[in-house]
């Protein structure tokens, strides 16, 4: 990786602290979630490694619905007061940041393109693995669809697949395969434009379950073959990884207010009692609980002023998530089936986002898709300090990771250009939003 040239410390950014390169202003990730709006500001290390989380801030979102923004007053004020309190808890200005995209409007798909080779050595440039990467992008779904990411996977050189380094070697003809992800022009202008109305510049933006991938996975899993699949709060977030690159994407509209939601429907409590009991007592293995296991906890929220009671059998709460939790696995794993790449998932599947926490998910998990099944956690660099371990911050830290890495190869000083290719691992992300919105300038700086 190149380092940025132009090291030069900004008014107001980075306040270095131990192992940060003091040019470097602060790194911020704004995950945008259904649920929670989570702010986290990084510090860079000298190697341009994520060395440190200086604060991490969590708000109830509001304005939000299965991972979009429907209330865009709403989602900028709590991305405001997420950012206010990383902000204060950073002891620093933030100034732009690095945002998760997911929602039912994401598509993505595997393309595979061809060109003939021009050279009269036959040899491979730079130039064709450029001419190939642009014929990859150069599709359009529909006109209210745009381009988020384009990550190649393999080349194909005269028939000969399973080619990860084409430059360099000789062929007629060289076929590049990769995978594409597109979003709505609309559900991204909403959330851009609420991130802007908090008062940050966005610098980038990745596809929620990249972004969860690169906490969550280490590079072996990754090599091997994995599925992640991060259950928020509205979404499912899936990605698939074999030998070493994504080969499918996809965000599921449903989550943990679903089971919420049905637990307040089984039980006849509201919402948010159904939620504390989700979280308190759940289980998503009903044969793992005990018949005579009983529940009495309180049937209305306290703040409500009642103080009706409830009993019931923690086996019939667990059947209510279990079906609801099945039916997501379910649909993952219908996922992976119409991917291609079932076969090709070696170590299984890693399970993160809040609805992670629940009991029994990951040996659900192994029951319902056959896989072997672990929780994932966030994990940056080994030498990074703080870093959140909850797996409602997997998204977040990803983010992060993805910022650090961004920042340290532009250097301390914001450009407006997009994502650039790289032959660097899952850094292959091209196409951005910059080319396709011009950052207005913020209403007010934190
Ligand atoms: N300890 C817990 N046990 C069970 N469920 C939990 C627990 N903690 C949080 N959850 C659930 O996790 C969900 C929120 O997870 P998360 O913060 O990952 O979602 P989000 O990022 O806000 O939403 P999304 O990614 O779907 O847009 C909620 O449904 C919440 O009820
Ligand atoms: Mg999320």
């Amino acid at each position: 990786m190149t380092k940025g040239s132009g090291k030069h410390k900004r008014d107001g950014g980075g306040r270095a602290g131990d192992g940060q390169d003091a040019s470097f202003p602060p790194v911020v990730a704004v995950d945008v979630g259904t649920t929670k709006i989570a702010c986290l500001v990084g510090e860079l290390g000298p190697e341009g490694n994520l060395a440190r989380v200086r604060s991490c801030a969590t708000v109830p979102a509001r304005g939000m619905h299965k991972g979009v923004v429907v209330d865009q007053e709403d989602a900028a004020g709590s991305i405001r007061a997420a950012v206010e309190k990383a902000a204060e808890g950073a002891r620093a200005r933030l100034e732009e940041a690095t945002v998760g995209v997911a929602g039912s409007h994401i598509l993505s798909m595997n393309r595979r393109v061809a060109i003939d080779n021009p050279n009269e050595d036959r040899r491979i440039t730079t130039a064709e693995r450029r001419a190939l990467l642009e014929k990859l992008k150069d599709v359009q779904v529909s006109p209210d669809f745009q381009l988020i990411h384009a990550i190649p996977r393999d080349y194909v050189l005269d028939g000969q697949d399973g080619v990860k380094r084409p430059v360099g070697m000789w062929a007629n003809r060289v076929e590049m395969t990769g995978h594409l992800v597109f979003g709505a022009v609309n559900s991204i202008q909403n959330l851009v434009a609420s991130v802007e109305a908090a008062g940050l510049v966005l610098d980038d933006i990745v596809l929620e379950p990249l972004a969860s991938s690169r906490a969550c996975l280490d590079e072996q899993e990754m090599k091997s073959g994995t599925l992640l699949v991060d259950i928020g709060g509205g979404t499912t977030d899936v990605a698939m990884f074999a030998d070493s690159r994504l080969v499918h994407s996809a965000v599921l509209p449903v989550g943990g207010n679903h089971i919420t939601r049905d637990i307040s429907v089984g039980l006849k409590v509201p919402l948010a009692v159904a939620e504390k009991i989700k979280i308190d007592y759940g289980h998503a293995q009903s044969h793992l609980v005990e018949d005579i296991e009983m529940i009495h906890t309180e049937a209305v929220p306290a703040n409500a002023g009642g103080d009706r009671q409830l009993s019931f059998s923690r086996k019939f709460l667990a059947r209510i998530i279990e079906a609801r939790v099945t039916e997501i696995f379910r649909l993952v794993t219908r996922q992976a089936m119409d991917s291609g790449y079932l076969s090709s998932i070696a170590t299984g599947i890693v399970v993160t986002g809040g609805t992670s926490q629940l009991e029994g998910m990951a040996g659900l998990a192994r029951l319902v898709t056959k896989m072997p099944a672990r929780q994932g956690v966030p994990r940056g660099p080994s030498s990074a300090v703080d870093i959140p371990s909850n797996p409602v911050y997997a998204t977040a830290v990803g983010l992060l990771l993805y910022g650090s890495e961004r920042m340290f190869a532009r250097g301390p000083i914001r450009t407006d250009e997009p994502s650039t290719s790289t032959e660097g691992f899952l850094n292959e992300v091209l196409a951005k939003v910059k080319g396709w919105f011009k950052p207005s300038k913020p209403s007010g700086r934190l």
